[in-house]
């Protein structure tokens, strides 16, 4: 039998899609501080090299799984594969289910920025008003449950307009919102880097930014670094690419479309670096430090460090507002592609309609959201979580699947004839080597330092207790929730029929 698949209208549409997904956070708050902190000017030299030696090359990998088997993630490796191969697609799943539940409370958080932007409800103690007054953090890291309504509101927000995303489907949720946001957010956010780069200090900035530090090269944490910024950044190895290429016409120019997408992603990370380090350097100047000295990434860059530039100078409000209404747009476009892997993947499991399995997702998903993260106690989960979830979630789960696809399965000649036979740029059998060999090695040892750090520092200084809960036993239960969903039936007749598109 038959049945017709969703698809994007065009290529470019889906190439913009994608682009959504990658320029995220990771472009704006984590690329400039993991570049600074890693040899500054010289990281470019590790970073690209990550960049072609194993992110476009995965990025392929993903591509070739999704546009193949025109399927979800656990479809796309249940038909490259058996029935066990599957559960490495559910841990991907499983692992976007994890992320979307955490990431919903950061887009809220960024939303509100906005807002007091305008109001600059943080006076002149933006830290304290952040762990205080906003998020109202608990004194000492525990699990709890204490409701912090200001944080709920805005999540509940966010989940409401996610969901209705996803829920038009493809073209008319996920194609539609991108076409809206990505060009909004490119405007935006050059604004921001030219106005940025005429503040008084901006050179500083830079300076500090590209001036290599090339002794750096020779750290091996700080190829670690390269090619774990990229892995992230990409969205590579965690469904999404998988997901979204199942939606892309039959011949369709892939590895074309990737590279488009890669070095866009790259190109948005380099503009954010550039962005971010003028305005530390002003910052700097103001308060009469060095750009070392308030130099930041993550919660600490967009939730303190530029609320304080909001307020320190007049043009800081218009700066506060474009930095976070592009922080929710490159979080939003991200956020609708976490969702949307594990509702094709309840789509194609049990036949359920689009809405249905929105609804059948979504609804577990922004309970869990809001239970966990609207408290006093969110942030601890958050930190927990996403450190976890990045090292063994997404690294660990991309490794398996690359082991698993080019060694148990030996499907890489396959995958790359089809990858080549509807792509016009080729690149004969280095991608073979590259997404087979050098990629696993580089995961893998990335991994086992990882796996070291962990085990000899507990993360964060945290409780044992709370990392064995929201850390260490979050990754086992996705594990073994991966493996049962893996022996879990097909709706009757879904793996072997073929997808009209
Ligand atoms: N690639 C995104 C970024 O750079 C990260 C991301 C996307 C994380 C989608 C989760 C899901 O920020
Ligand atoms: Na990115």
């Amino acid at each position: 039998s038959t049945h017709r698949r969703e698809m994007f209208s065009s290529r470019n549409v889906f190439i913009l899609a994608a682009i959504g997904s990658a320029v995220g956070l990771g472009n704006i708050w984590r690329f400039p501080y993991v570049s600074y902190t890693n040899g500054g000017g010289a990281f470019l030299i590790p970073y690209l090299t990550a960049l072609l030696s194993a992110g476009i090359p995965l990025l392929f990998l993903d591509y070739a799984l999704g546009h193949r088997y025109r399927a979800s993630a656990p479809l796309a490796l249940r038909r490259v594969g058996r029935k066990w191969t599957e559960m490495f697609g559910w841990w991907q799943v499983l692992v976007c289910f994890v992320i979307a539940v955490y990431y919903a409370a950061i887009l809220a958080w960024a939303a509100m920025y906005f807002i007091f932007s305008f109001t600059e409800a943080w006076g002149d103690d933006p830290e304290g008003f952040l762990f205080g007054e906003f998020l109202q953090v608990a004194e000492t890291p525990h699990i709890g449950f204490d409701f912090v309504p200001q944080v709920a509101i805005p999540m509940l927000l966010v989940w409401v307009l996610t969901l209705v995303v996803i829920g038009l489907g493809v073209k008319k949720g996920i194609a539609a919102a991108n076409l809206v946001m990505i060009p909004l957010l490119l405007v935006m956010f050059l604004v921001l880097v030219i106005q940025a780069l005429t503040l008084p200090g901006a050179t500083d900035g830079l300076n500090a930014f590209f001036t290599p530090d090339w002794a750096a090269l020779a750290k091996p944490g700080v190829w670690a670094a390269a090619y774990g910024q990229i892995f992230f950044s990409l969205s590579v190895g965690f469904g999404i690419m998988i997901t979204y290429s199942s939606y892309l016409r039959r011949r369709t120019n892939l590895t074309g479309s990737g590279l488009v997408v890669g070095f866009a992603n790259s190109g948005f990370e380099l503009l954010a670096g550039i962005g971010v380090f003028a305005v530390l350097g002003f910052m700097a100047q103001a308060s009469g430090s060095a750009v070392g000295d308030v130099a930041s990434g993550g919660i600490g860059l967009a939730f303190v460090a530029f609320p304080s530039i909001v307020s320190s100078t007049s043009i800081g409000p218009v700066l506060g507002v474009l930095f976070f209404a592009s922080l929710v747009f490159a979080g939003f476009t991200s956020m609708i592609s976490i969702v949307e892997v594990c509702t094709a993947a309840l789509q194609d499991k049990l036949g359920l309609g689009r809405v249905q399995a929105t609804l059948a997702v979504g609804l577990p998903m922004a309970i869990a959201s809001m239970l966990l993260l609207s408290t006093t106690t969110g942030l601890f989960f958050l930190d927990i979580t996403d450190e976890f979830i990045n090292k063994f979630g997404i690294l660990l789960g991309a490794f398996a699947m690359v082991i698993v696809v080019a060694w148990v399965l030996r499907k890489i000649p396959l995958l790359q004839h089809h990858l080549y036979r509807v792509s016009t740029v080729r690149f004969g059998s280095l991608w073979r080597v590259l997404v087979a060999i050098v990629v696993p090695v580089v995961l893998g040892y990335i991994l086992v330092n990882e796996v070291i750090k962990h085990v000899t520092e507990p993360y964060g200084g945290y409780p044992l207790g709370m990392l064995g809960v929201f850390g260490w036993g979050m990754v086992a239960s996705l594990i073994i929730g991966a493996a049962i969903l893996a022996f879990t039936p097909w709706k009757h007749g879904t793996i072997e029929t073929v997808d009209e598109l």
